[in-house]
């Protein structure tokens, strides 16, 4: 066994194989072969780093030898040897992923410190695919994306608490991925082959909720005509996910306690314990620790519940996650719509930053499926996403809600494209109006239904406030309103 780089010749003509092994041996393990067959021989058995071909192999073609020797699991460079005057085949050969080509006849030291580069540019190539993917396991595990800093304790404790038996609590609001995390802890939890079967709590009523969880017995309760199987029966050996716990009755959160401690369940209508093997994992967007301090929810029960505790930030708490989100959907929903794959055009991602998403990620990727379906060009802009992420929370520039404060709010928010819009401090209401048109239509593209539409209003006020608008900037007087308008 050595460390040296290794490197296979190929040429039909002998004197060519044997001047160029002469000059390669001292710095690397050279094998040398006469055509395709030995070539592919080498290339399949042993750990060839780099291969050098003769473009023309006799009756082989060395193109082909190319395409099979950058299919290998482990591809080794490729150099190309071509004669003079052939150079058109060896452009195409590096199009095909040859590494570089040398024309015959051959200068061995342009040989020598060719094959040498090439060997540093594979190795830097390999360091930044292990970094990248270091960085992938690490930041996006099971498709839950984000680089954010906020997110990365939360990926260390979802690797650190899957593999364990303990029963964690996903607090987060609508829409932050506690399903998707949930999900990623039972698929890392070491037992793939176990189901994870969900419970929606909030969805069911008490009675239903208690037989779904625990299943009932023939007869337990009138409509019980059959024996039925419940969640934690079906989920044993796997994990048991709890969505919308904070919606428990008091009445089922007593036996859930004592399935938690006990490891025993009883169907209803029946006083036989059965043991189960069953892993929870429950989730809420509701502030349980008030609801216990309301008494609503059982201390106890929040105990074992909350071994491990992951807390979701809310996607505005990392905006900078934002983009990675929106391309990954953008490819997703291009695919599930049958459309091909379009970028964000520039003036989208401001926009996004910009706003608040209530409802997070799922919101996000609902946008993003608006501007997928609604794009007419090759880009996503911010004129085919949802008109609210101009007219951020809700607030109509025709001034249905007309509060000073969410005006500016709104003209803040809106990060006008041209700097010299910057909503000044003291601005007044008409200001901000204008600037919320101003940064419409530049948006819009001058489009003033497009414009209207955005803006929550109809053309004809849009006309009329524009009229309003030039009065103004000609006239470099500010209009105010009275204060009784905030
Ligand atoms: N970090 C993430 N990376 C990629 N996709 C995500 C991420 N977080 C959430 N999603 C996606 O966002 C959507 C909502 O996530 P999920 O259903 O897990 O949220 P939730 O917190 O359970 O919401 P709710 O409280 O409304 O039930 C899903 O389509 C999910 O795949
Ligand atoms: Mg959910």
């Amino acid at each position: 066994m050595t460390d040296q780089a290794t490197v296979l010749i190929v040429d039909d003509e002998k004197h060519t194989r044997d001047g160029l092994r002469l000059s390669l041996e001292d710095d690397f393990d050279c094998y040398v072969a006469s055509n395709a067959a030995e070539a592919m021989e080498y290339l399949t058995n042993d750990r060839i780093d780099v291969m050098l071909t003769d473009l023309r192999l006799g009756e082989d073609d060395g193109m082909k030898l190319l395409d099979a020797a950058l299919a290998q699991p482990k591809p080794p460079v490729c150099i190309m040897m071509t004669a003079y005057g052939s150079v058109d085949t060896a452009v195409e050969a590096m199009r095909r992923g040859a590494y570089h080509f040398v024309t015959k006849p051959l200068n061995l030291d342009e040989v020598e410190i060719l094959i040498k580069r090439a060997l540093r540019s594979r190795s830097l190539e390999h360091e930044n695919v292990a970094l990248k993917q270091q960085v992938e396991r690490k930041f996006s595990i099971e498709g839950i994306l984000g680089q954010a800093e906020v997110m990365k304790p939360i990926i260390d404790t979802i690797q650190q608490v899957a593999p364990s038996r303990a029963t964690v609590l996903i607090e987060g609001e609508s829409g932050t991925g506690k399903e998707l995390v949930a999900r990623a802890i039972h698929n890392l939890s070491g037992r793939p082959k176990a189901n994870i079967v969900s419970v929606h709590c909030a969805a069911l009523s008490p009675q239903i909720l208690e037989s779904e969880l625990f299943g009932h017995e023939k007869g337990a309760f009138t409509g019980a005509q059959e024996r039925r199987i419940g969640r934690f029966e079906q989920a044993n050996g796997g994990t048991l996910f709890l969505d919308e716990i904070g919606e428990i009755d008091a009445s089922t959160q007593v036996k859930l306690l004592r399935a938690l401690g006990e490891q025993t369940i009883e169907r209803v209508g029946s006083s036989k314990p059965i043991s189960i093997d069953v892993r929870v994992i429950a989730a809420t967007n509701r502030d349980l620790a008030k609801m216990v301090e309301e008494g609503k929810f059982r201390e106890d029960l929040y105990w074992r519940l909350r071994v491990v505790t992951i807390q979701l930030p809310p996607l505005r708490a990392r905006k900078s996650d934002i983009s990675v989100l929106a391309d990954h959907f953008l490819k997703e929903l291009a695919k599930a719509n049958g459309k091909t794959y379009k970028p964000l055009g520039e003036d989208a991602l401001p926009a996004m930053m910009n706003y608040d998403w209530p409802g997070n990620i799922r919101e996000l990727r609902a946008a993003i499926e608006h501007g997928v379906v609604m794009s007419n060009s090759n880009r996503v802009m911010l004129k085919h996403l949802p008109s609210y992420l101009l007219n951020p929370r809700g607030l109509g520039i025709g001034l249905r809600a007309p509060s000073l404060i969410a005006a500016k709010d709104a003209a803040t928010a809106m990060a006008p494209v041209d700097p010299t819009l910057k909503p000044k401090s003291d601005l007044d209401i008409t200001e901000a109006e204008h600037q919320l048109i101003l940064t419409a239509l530049q948006r819009s593209g001058n489009n003033r239904t497009v414009a209207a539409e955005m803006l929550g209003m109809s053309r004809r006020t849009l006309q009329r406030k524009l009229k309003d608008l030039n009065m103004v900037r000609t006239h470099r007087r500010r209009v105010t309103l009275p204060q009784s308008a905030a």
